[in-house]
C-alpha cells in the first residue's frame, strides 16, 4: 500500500492538527494553550496517523465515551478528526484508518464505536447505520407564548464559575436517561464546553448561562449565545442555545419561556434539539417553530452479543437475527471475496426483562446489515420502517416482535458533535 498507519508521538501533535485543519480548508487557529488543550482531550495511543514516507497524510483519533443506551451505559470509542490529504484521497487510507480504529477498540474494550460523519455517504460501508437525528429549530418569538405549565421554576443567569459547578452534576444525573448522550470528563467539560475564544464566538456573545430550579433543587439548565443585531432601528437579535437540558417538563417549559421572551432577540435557534422536544406542543402556534431533521449519531456495533444485553427491551420475547457484516476485518483480505459478506446468527431472548443473547444456528427470523442493528439499537428507528424499504427481512410477525421490543419511548439525542 506504501503507508503506514500509527499512533502519533506527543511532539507530533501540531503536525496531525494542522494536517487535519488542511483537509477541511481550513488553518491552524494559532491561540495560545491550543496544544496543551488538544493533548488534554486526545490521547496519542488513540490516534491512528497515516504515513507516506516521513509525510503524514491521513489523520483520526478515538475518544473514550460511555454512552447512553436503552436502559444502560456502555463504552464507545468516539471516532473523531479523520481526514487524508487531498493528493493521497481514495487509495485506502481511510479504510486502513478505520481497520487499525477498529482493532483498537476492540482491544480497548469498547462495544461501539460512534461518529458524526461530515458526509453520509462515507461511513455505510464500514457497518455504520444512522442511530439518532436531532431537529434545527428556528423560532420567531414575536407573539410567541410558551404555556404548558401554570407553575414556573425559578430562573437566574448565573457567571462561569457558578456554571461550572452547577451544570456537570446534573448532566450526569439526566444521561442515563436518554439513549445517545455521552459522558462528559472534566477535561472534556473544560476544553469543550467551557473555554472560549474569539474563534469560538464568531462575533457572538460569551455564552449565557441560565439555571432553572424549584426550591433548592436545580431542575434545568440553557446555555445560549447572543448576537445582536438592528435593522432600520428594529431589533433583530439572535439567540443561540447551545444546549438546553431538564429533568422534567415544568423546568423545560419554564426554560424556552424565559428564551423566547428576551427584549431584543426575536430570533432563537437551536443546531440540535432532541426530535421529541415538547417544545412545539408547549407553544402557541408551532408554526412559528420551523424544524429541520439531521443526522447526528452514526453507530457501529463492535460486540453484538454484548450490545445486545446490554440495552433493555420494552417487551419479552426471542428473536434470530442473522446479521450481515460486510466490512472485512484486517486479517481478510480485502480483494478476494470481497462481496461475500461475513454472516452471523444470534440468538436474542429476553425473559422477565433478563437478556441474553448468544451466537446461534438455523433459520433466522430477520435478515439485516449490521448498520439496519445499529439503526434500531438506540430504539429510535422501528425495525418495521426498516422492513417497508426491505433493509430489514422477515416474517411480519417476527418484525412486530422486533418493533415491540426495540423501540424505546426516549428518541435517541446526542446533544454533541465531536
Ligand atoms: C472522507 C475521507 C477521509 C476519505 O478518505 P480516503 O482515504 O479517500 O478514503 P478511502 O480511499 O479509504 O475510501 C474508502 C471507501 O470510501 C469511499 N469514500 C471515501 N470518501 C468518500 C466520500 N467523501 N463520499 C463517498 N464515498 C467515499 C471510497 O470511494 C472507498 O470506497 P470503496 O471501499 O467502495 O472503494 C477524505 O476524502 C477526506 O479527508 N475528506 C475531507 C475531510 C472529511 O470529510 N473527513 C471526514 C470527517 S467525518
Amino acid at each position: 500500500m506504501g503507508f503506514e498507519v500509527r499512533p502519533i508521538a506527543v511532539e507530533e501533535a501540531n503536525t496531525f492538527r494542522s494536517a487535519l485543519m488542511r483537509t477541511f480548508g481550513e488553518d491552524l487557529p494559532d491561540e495560545e494553550g491550543d496544544t496543551e488543550r488538544f493533548l488534554a482531550i486526545v490521547k496519542p495511543q488513540r490516534t491512528y496517523a497515516a504515513f507516506d514516507g516521513t509525510v503524514m497524510v491521513g489523520t483520526s483519533a478515538a475518544f473514550d465515551f460511555e454512552l447512553a443506551v436503552p436502559g444502560g451505559l456502555l463504552p464507545m470509542a468516539g471516532f473523531t478528526m479523520a481526514g487524508v490529504q487531498p493528493t493521497h484521497r481514495r487509495r485506502g487510507i481511510l479504510r486502513a484508518m478505520m481497520t487499525a480504529h477498529f482493532d483498537d477498540a476492540r482491544s480497548c474494550g469498547d462495544v461501539l464505536s460512534g461518529l458524526w460523519a461530515s458526509e453520509t455517504a462515507i461511513y455505510p460501508r464500514f457497518g455504520f447505520g444512522l442511530a439518532a437525528e436531532g431537529h434545527i429549530v428556528q423560532i420567531a418569538t414575536p407573539g410567541l407564548e410558551i404555556r404548558g405549565s401554570t407553575l414556573w421554576d425559578q430562573v437566574d443567569l448565573v457567571e462561569e464559575d457558578d456554571a461550572r459547578d452547577r451544570l456537570p452534576p446534573l448532566y450526569a444525573a439526566i444521561r442515563p436517561h436518554r439513549p445517545g448522550m455521552l459522558s462528559r470528563s472534566e477535561p472534556w467539560w473544560e476544553h469543550r464546553r467551557f473555554h472560549d475564544s474569539a474563534a469560538r464566538r464568531r462575533g457572538r456573545s460569551s455564552r449565557r448561562y441560565a439555571i432553572a430550579s424549584r426550591g433548592a433543587e436545580i431542575t434545568g439548565y440553557a446555555v445560549y449565545r447572543q448576537r445582536s443585531e438592528w435593522d432600520d432601528g428594529i431589533p433583530t437579535g439572535k439567540l443561540e442555545v447551545e444546549e438546553l437540558l431538564s429533568t422534567d417538563s415544568r423546568a423545560e417549559a419554564t426554560l424556552w419561556r424565559f428564551l423566547v421572551n428576551v427584549d431584543l432577540f426575536p430570533n432563537v435557534s437551536w443546531w440540535n434539539a432532541p426530535v421529541d422536544s415538547i417544545l412545539p406542543w408547549l407553544a402557541s402556534d408551532r408554526r412559528r417553530i420551523q424544524r429541520k431533521r439531521a443526522d447526528t449519531l452514526w453507530l457501529r456495533l463492535l460486540d453484538i452479543p454484548l450490545a445486545l444485553e446490554a440495552r433493555s427491551y420494552l417487551g419479552d420475547g426471542m428473536l434470530r437475527l442473522a446479521i450481515r457484516d460486510r466490512f472485512r476485518r484486517s486479517d481478510t483480505p480485502n480483494d478476494a471475496g470481497a462481496d461475500q459478506p461475513d454472516t452471523e446468527i444470534y440468538e436474542l431472548r429476553v425473559e422477565a426483562g433478563v437478556r441474553h443473547c448468544t451466537r446461534g444456528q438455523g433459520t433466522p427470523d430477520l435478515v439485516m446489515d449490521v448498520n439496519s442493528l445499529a439503526s434500531i439499537y438506540l430504539g429510535g428507528v422501528a425495525p418495521s420502517l426498516l422492513a417497508r424499504v426491505g433493509l430489514i427481512e422477515g416474517g411480519p410477525t417476527a418484525v412486530t416482535m422486533a418493533d415491540k421490543m426495540f423501540l424505546w419511548p426516549v428518541a435517541p439525542w446526542c446533544p454533541e458533535i465531536f
